[in-house]
């Protein structure tokens, strides 16, 4: 798979891009890439954004700029990736999308900075405006990396075990429901005991309680 991440701040990637997750994907073939919307923008003096028509405050990013960057990487015609363009007022984002995603062969992921992105790059440039979640962040690299995180973690070689992906919160395994709870030595920390059940041994008890957990959870709403 490959990940193509425009922003303002590429350098913010490069932490990213070495943990270890991230790193087992990249090392099996899969490529994450940044591109600069100030070094492809067709503007003098590196500018990017402008003032808000109908006036308001902050700046919005231009959509030559994006339209340009995006020309660079990809040429005028011919196959595209898809590209999504983060901002706090698209799909939010969660385990599903992350699967549908995690099928595509190729990914442009669109940040914006500033009070956002002109709505002409969602209209014609992007196939899909996504948030991750009802909060304003300063700019899309952090709900760039969220969605890159969990798109990447579903590729074989992420994870030490290929089962780790499967059984887990929000899964199809687990019903869509979050994940049953985890426990591990000492069976006993200050008065605090380990469930009884996960020590027995009983493997089809153990799915039971755990299963009745997650749905527990999911009935909480937590
Ligand atoms: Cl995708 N962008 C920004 N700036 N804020 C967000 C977001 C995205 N998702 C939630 N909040």
């Amino acid at each position: 798979m490959r990940i193509d991440i425009f922003t303002l701040f590429p350098e913010w990637f490069g932490w990213f891009s070495q943990q270890r997750h991230v790193g087992n994907v990249l090392a099996a073939g899969s490529k994450l890439q940044c591109f600069d919307y100030r070094e492809t923008t067709p503007l003098g003096a590196g500018q990017v954004d402008d003032s808000p028509y109908g006036g308001g405050a902050g700046m919005v990013m231009r959509v030559d700029v994006v339209d340009r960057a995006l020309e660079d990487a990809y040429g005028q015609a011919g196959r595209r990736p898809r590209v999504i363009v983060l901002t706090p007022s698209g799909r939010i984002f969660d385990d599903s999308l992350a699967n549908e995603l995690a099928d595509e062969p190729h990914l442009a992921l669109l940040c914006g900075r500033y009070e956002g992105i002109d709505e002409r790059v969602r209209e014609h440039l992007a196939d899909d405006a996504i948030s991750i979640g009802r909060y304003v962040l300063a700019g899309g690299e952090l709900a760039a990396m969220v969605v890159a995180d969990a798109v990447l973690r579903k590729l074989p070689g992420a994870l030490g075990h290929a089962s780790s992906a499967q059984e887990e919160s929000f899964s199809e395994a687990l019903g869509g429901a979050p994940e049953y709870p985890h426990y591990t030595r000492p069976p006993s920390y200050r008065g605090w005991s380990v469930p009884e059940i996960l020590l027995s041994g009983d493997h089809a008890a153990i799915r039971a309680w755990r299963l009745d957990r997650s749905r527990e959870r999911e009935s909480e709403g937590s």
